[in-house]
């Protein structure tokens, strides 16, 4: 008996085999540029989780992950313009080489509140690697030091990045449109 399937089709963007392969990519060129100063890995939750996990197993040294929370979006897909952090005050970040980890950087307001802050509280130096990056809707000038992949400004879910807690699990990046979650919704409730 076939199952129907769980997710709105959705298309893919980025596969999740592709991603794999740019992770180990960008895992040698962070590897190269630290030298001997181990790095101090800074998730953005929850979006980043994945991506994070997936590149501490291929950094040598399998070095911590601390999370830091920073919210602009609720249940919608445009910035709200305002960055709320939540950092621990035990975040061992001082003196040291920050490499903060994002899933993906689109008005660039995440990445420099949090570069602010690190590099405005003590640490040695503060880069950032992100799984994607729209570079389209910057509204904030930034260097960022590793980019996965460059995207188009299309709202995209998955592989840890979510609108509002859902599609998250989904392996592949996949571009959200509304049309086709609702197409979905109604032949489910049909089936
Ligand atoms: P920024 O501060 O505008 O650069 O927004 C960065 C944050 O917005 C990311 O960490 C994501 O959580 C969220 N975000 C931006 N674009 C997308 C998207 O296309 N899908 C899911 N989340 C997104």
């Amino acid at each position: 008996m076939s199952h129907p399937p769980a997710h709105p089709p959705f298309r893919i963007l980025i596969s999740r085999d592709q991603i794999l392969r740019r992770t180990h990519e960008l895992a040698r060129q962070i590897v190269a540029d630290a030298g001997d100063n181990p790095l101090c890995l800074v998730v953005v939750i929850e979006g980043a989780r994945t991506f994070a996990r997936q590149l501490q197993k291929v950094l040598p040294g399998h070095l911590p992950l601390h999370e830091v929370r920073a919210s602009s979006y609720g249940a919608s897909t445009v910035s709200s313009g305002r960055v709320t952090l939540t950092i621990a005050a035990d975040l061992p970040f001082r003196g040291r080489d920050v490499l903060l980890l994002e899933d993906i950087v689109d008005t660039g307001r995440t990445i420099a509140s949090l570069r602010e802050h690190f590099l405005g509280q003590g640490a040695r130096s503060c880069r950032t690697a992100t799984l994607l990056s729209k570079p389209s809707r910057r509204v904030v000038e930034l260097e960022l030091e590793y980019v996965g992949f460059e995207i188009p400004d299309e709202f995209v879910l998955g592989f840890g990045m979510d609108l509002d807690g859902r599609y998250r699990e989904l392996p592949d990046v996949v571009v959200y449109e509304a049309e086709v979650e609702r197409a979905f919704q109604q032949a489910s409730a049909a089936s």
